[in-house]
């Protein structure tokens, strides 16, 4: 062989030899065959929907892995894999609409997935209804003839509204309309929204799944009457997430539960403790028993996870810099799940409920010891004071 076949030829034989706990990370766009017989087949196979890999975005054993993971813990039937939350929010929207369709989405929903619906889908034809998100059974009075989606996230983002999911889905499916979850707070591991009459739940395994902060992953998991219209919308648009960020998250999966349960656990002490505090008006927070949603949370949710919003009575910009400047345990910064404490500003966009009178601050309970957080917040309530 000469040099530049070596090059291409060198160290291939031995990618798939040793048995290891974990599935070695398949970076490829081409899949070799071994005959035309053997391209054909697997095109076949591929057609009739069978799990075989035929290109790089297409069933590769590492990202199928995760997605048949997820589908599982979800409850639901398949899923796919979107290089971020925010793109699986999209992804899932686009899979049920068509110009000339209406959605009905909560008004507390995750900001950018609600820019995605008031600024990308009407250029396609594609109109919005922003609800009231504790609406329950009463959003039969806002289905349209139009309506295909009623969209949910519960508990809303960064305010913690509870959405009575059973009761919406009988509404929402009475009108042939899908119904969409984005289940990134509780996970299918608190909470299985298929069972409780979701059909496609948005998983923006960035937080919990993958857990540590440093990967960017979303998924589509699909129940068997929508996983159709998913999978053609998903490949039409060329979605996937890198094999490298799949395993990362697979990983991350592994210690999901424990991480979980040790967020819930510090989180409900730091939100009684919260709760007590004179410069807090309330906490945001469905575990607790003061929420509005505490029942419906009880009814539906087996856990909860680590992030909470707490509203303060109200203060001048300049203390609430002092106390989030300096925390030395809470970073400032945007997403959570991951195994550190966070804390942001609440940002929220409304057309429906009307803003709180105080500051809102959402707190991401990370996996540290909750008596070093309290100390922290403690300190926090003091330069806010002072
Ligand atoms: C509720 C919720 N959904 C979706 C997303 C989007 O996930 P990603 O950051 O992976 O785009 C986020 C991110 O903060 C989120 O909080």
């Amino acid at each position: 062989m000469k040099k530049d076949t070596q090059l291409s030829q060198l160290g291939r034989e031995a990618a798939n030899s040793v048995r290891t706990v974990n599935l070695p990370i398949h970076r490829a766009s081409t899949v070799l065959f071994e005959s035309v017989a053997e391209q054909r087949d697997i095109q076949r196979r591929w057609d009739a929907d069978e799990q075989v890999p035929t290109y790089g975005i297409i069933n590769m054993p590492g990202v199928l892995a995760l997605e048949n993971a997820v589908a599982e813990m979800e409850g639901g039937y398949r899923a796919l894999t979107f290089p971020s939350g925010l793109a699986a929010v999209a992804g899932a929207l686009l899979s049920c609409v068509k110009a000339g369709d209406h959605v009905l989405m909560p008004d507390s929903c995750y900001f950018p997935g609600r820019r995605f619906a008031e600024q990308f889908l009407p250029r396609y034809g594609v109109t919005t209804t922003f609800y009231e998100p504790t609406i329950g059974a009463g959003i039969a009075a806002l289905m349209q003839p139009n309506t295909t989606v009623v969209y949910t996230e519960s508990p809303g983002s960064h305010t913690f509204e509870m959405q009575d999911i059973p009761a919406i889905a009988k509404v929402a499916h009475a009108h042939g309309a899908k119904v969409i979850i984005d289940n990134a707070w509780a996970t299918g591991y608190f909470f299985n929204a298929f069972e409780h009459g979701v059909d496609l739940v948005i998983q923006p395994a960035t937080k919990y799944y993958s857990g540590h902060s440093d990967v960017l992953i979303g998924l589509v998991i699909a129940n068997e009457a929508t996983w159709p219209q998913l999978k053609s919308t998903t490949y039409d648009l060329g979605q996937r997430a890198s094999p490298d960020d799949c395993y990362l998250t697979l990983r991350g999966m592994r210690t999901m539960g424990v991480r979980l349960r040790r967020h819930q656990e510090s989180a409900l002490v730091i939100a009684k403790w919260m709760e007590k505090r004179p410069e807090v008006k309330r906490v945001l927070y469905p575990a607790l028993e003061s929420h509005p949603g505490h029942a419906l949370w009880k009814r539906d949710y087996t856990g909860a996870a680590g992030l909470f919003t707490v509203e303060l009575h109200p203060v001048s910009d300049k203390q609430l810099a002092a106390m989030m400047d300096h925390y030395q345990h809470f970073a400032l910064g945007y997403s959570w799940g991951g195994f550190e404490s966070l804390v942001v500003t609440a940002h929220i966009a409304r057309t429906v409920n009307a803003l709180p009178s105080g500051p809102l601050v959402r707190y991401n309970i990370g996996l540290e010891d909750p008596d070093d957080l309290i100390r922290d917040l403690e300190a926090g309530f003091a330069r806010l004071a002072a």
